[in-house]
């Protein structure tokens, strides 16, 4: 098939929740070679909005319904967790290209069948990791390839958030959510970490519970959090590079405007090069010798080649995550692999899961390679 704006991709969302509206909804918008033709929702009520707001009749409350309509070539499933693998298979076996949001599932199982279904069928399959598009991090990742920080000995993570200690929703029970921070947050600096230094070999990790959440946001009563607020690991790198993770929801003071603070790091034997998620179209770099200074991302580093957003518009750290609906239509449209893939995904998956036994069994986990 040969899309162009003409005959453009036709997606559905399914789960027309926060994250559909601030990232995919608009990437579809700004896509000439995309159209949104289908809206998927648990909620009738969200459904009757956003028919509205996103301008789209074709509603349904049925995810099998909508993979099965002939109206829609590929879906963006960005609904809770554990939906997330009978969507997905459900879309494979209607032969639709599937984006899903983090974390593919509950676990490396589910994350491993939903991998096997789509690539089996020839789909096109991309794992919604955020911030591989952040401006510095595809800069980032330019200075790591092309040498210029020179051996990678050290990557650092941390992300903290201040949020309210109230109700996380599904998010906080693991038959719905699998875990907390570790799943929602500390995944995405997995993958890229991954992406920047290469596979693991063998973490430690540990998770932690402070917040009992039994009170929703309205003030009504729910059953307590089941889930980690903090999590962290370190791990060696099959390159022989060590890694550091952090993660919290529970950083009193770390607002910043609701973007909190995030820090990732890489020290070579050349140089450092930093990336804050606050501060996308910068990054921080130094020689030996010298202190961190910013420099600015090059334009060419700023949007995908060819992408028709005006990069000098909108708040720097929300506009970069309409690319993960650019990259997925490229894929279709070039029928290629999308970057990150659900392999992507499902590798990062099994770290994270590694994490929890680590901290359950207390000790160090080696990681088998995930055969592609
Ligand atoms: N990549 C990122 O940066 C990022 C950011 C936020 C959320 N997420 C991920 O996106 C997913 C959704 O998060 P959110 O914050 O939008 O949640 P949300 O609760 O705001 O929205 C989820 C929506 O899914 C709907 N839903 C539930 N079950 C459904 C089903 N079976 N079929 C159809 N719709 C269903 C709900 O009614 C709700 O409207 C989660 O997996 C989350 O981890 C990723």
């Amino acid at each position: 098939m040969t899309y162009s704006a003409s005959n453009p991709v036709k997606i559905a969302i399914i789960g027309a929740g926060a994250v559909s509206d601030y990232h995919h909804v608009p990437g579809i918008r700004i896509d000439p070679r995309a159209t949104l033709t289908g809206v998927c929702d648990a909620s009738q009520e969200l459904l009757d909005k956003r028919r509205r707001e996103w301008n789209c009749d074709n509603i349904t409350t049925d995810a099998e319904a909508i993979c099965a309509d002939p109206n829609v070539d590929a879906v963006i499933i960005a609904t809770p967790n554990f939906t997330h693998k009978p969507i997905a298979l459900a879309a494979a076996k209607h032969g639709k290209h599937v984006m899903c949001e983090k974390p593919l599932g509950l676990n490396a199982g589910e994350v491993r069948e939903m991998y096997h279904a789509c690539r089996d069928k020839k789909l096109v399959h991309m794992t919604a990791f955020t911030y591989r598009f952040a401006p510095s991090m595809r800069y980032l990742r330019h200075l790591v390839t092309s040498g210029a920080l020179g051996e990678l000995r050290h990557f650092r993570s941390q992300r903290f958030l201040d949020w309210p200690e109230t109700s996380w929703g599904w998010r906080q029970y693991k038959n719905t959510a699998g875990a907390g921070d570790l799943f929602d947050m500390t995944i995405h600096r997995i993958d890229f970490a991954i992406d920047l230094l290469g596979p693991l070999k063998s973490l430690c990790g540990a998770t932690a519970r402070f917040a009992p959440r039994t009170k929703t946001v309205d003030g009504r009563d729910c059953p307590p959090s089941e889930v980690d607020d903090w999590s962290s690991l370190i791990a060696e790198f099959e390159s022989g590079a060590t890694g550091v993770w952090e993660g919290t929801t529970l950083a009193k003071g770390y607002g910043f405007k609701g973007f909190g603070h995030e820090w990732a790091e890489i020290n070579g034997s050349e140089g450092t090069a930093v990336y804050r998620l606050h501060m996308p179209n910068q990054i921080m770099v130094g020689k030996t010798g010298q202190d961190l200074a910013p420099v600015d991302v090059p334009s060419e580093f700023l949007k995908p080649a060819d992408s028709p957003r005006d990069a000098s518009q909108g708040e720097p750290a929300t506009v970069f995550r309409y690319d993960l609906v650019w990259e997925f239509v490229s894929a279709i449209c070039e029928g290629r692999d999308a970057v990150p893939s659900f392999y992507d995904g499902l590798r990062a998956q099994v770290v994270a899961d590694s994490v929890l036994t680590s901290h359950a069994e207390r000790r160090w986990i080696d990681l088998p390679a995930e055969p592609r």
